[in-house]
């Protein structure tokens, strides 16, 4: 569909990280709200499935983008392939590693550089790029918007084993680092972007049925949980979609804590 014949409120959404199990649960969610869709993941066979695989939207064609995410290059394309498409509404930034070993957490003397260097550049250094390109290319009538997804390790941050004190996370010292700097991201975007009218949210989940977690051994972890289970994607998506909707025109800089409990604000 080319520009003339598009729909004057049609708006496309990119998610990162939206080939994965998060995050393409996602991208269903925000088609069915009326986005046209922009899957964007390292793996772009995977992406470009997901984009098949989404309800049509009345506005355009929901598309795959390949690449790897922690270049600012391949950002700027992708901020310009969705802005191509339709005005971007929304930026998912879904996009995140969390390294374990044998199931649990790595301890800090063996975070060596590379996984410290790889961790922070996923899960922190791509969101900034996806948002420096995103952002200027949005329009700055109120409608858009930026979600992070962030971690209950943000605030609780990652240490100490599941028999020394609980609340246990089996993750390393980086991706708490990595989420808490994200979080930090989300608050000073709220600032530096609200001379375009752009809201930046975040949600921060606890443990999700995804294969990030698939690595974990799950039941002494659900033992944690006041909500005894994993949340399902679905559920995180549904946060995002709600932070991305009109019933959300104020609320700016929030974090919905998708958690089950485990850490109360
Ligand atoms: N699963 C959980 O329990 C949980 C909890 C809290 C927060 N989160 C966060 O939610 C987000 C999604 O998690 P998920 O469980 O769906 O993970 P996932 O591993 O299923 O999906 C992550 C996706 O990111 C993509 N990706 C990784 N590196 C990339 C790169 N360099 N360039 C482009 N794409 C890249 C992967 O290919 C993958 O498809 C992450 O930011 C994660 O940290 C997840």
């Amino acid at each position: 569909m080319d520009t003339a014949q598009r729909p004057a409120d049609v708006r496309s959404a990119i998610v990162t990280g939206g080939a994965g199990g998060i995050g393409r649960v996602t991208c269903r969610r925000l088609a069915e709200a009326g986005y046209v869709v922009v899957v964007a993941d390292l793996d772009g066979g995977r992406a470009a499935d997901v984009a098949a695989a989404l309800p049509a939207a009345p506005g355009g064609k929901h598309v795959g983008f390949g690449g790897d995410l922690t270049s600012s290059d391949v950002n700027r394309d992708l901020a310009e392939t969705a802005s191509r498409i339709a005005p971007i509404g929304l930026l998912v930034n879904g996009i995140g590693i969390s390294p374990k070993r044998g199931g649990g957490k790595i301890d800090l003397e063996d975070v060596d550089d590379e996984l410290w260097t790889s961790v922070l550049s996923v899960n922190l250094t791509a969101p900034f790029y996806a948002s420096r390109a995103v952002a200027p290319l949005m329009p700055g009538d109120g409608t858009a918007s930026i979600v992070m997804l962030e971690s209950v390790t943000s605030r609780m941050g990652v240490g100490a084993r599941l028999d020394e004190f609980p609340p246990y996370l089996p993750s390393t010292i980086a991706y708490g680092v990595s989420k808490g700097g994200l979080s930090n991201l989300r608050v000073s975007l709220v600032r530096e972007l609200a001379r375009r009218s752009i809201r930046v949210n975040g949600v921060a989940p606890g443990f999700v049925a995804t294969a990030m977690m698939s690595a974990a051994d799950a039941g002494p972890l659900v033992d944690q949980l006041p909500t005894r289970r994993y949340a399902r994607p679905e559920e995180v998506a549904d946060a995002i979609a709600y932070l991305a909707s009109p019933q959300a025109a104020y609320v700016n800089g929030a974090c919905i804590d998708v958690n089950g409990g485990w850490l109360p604000a």
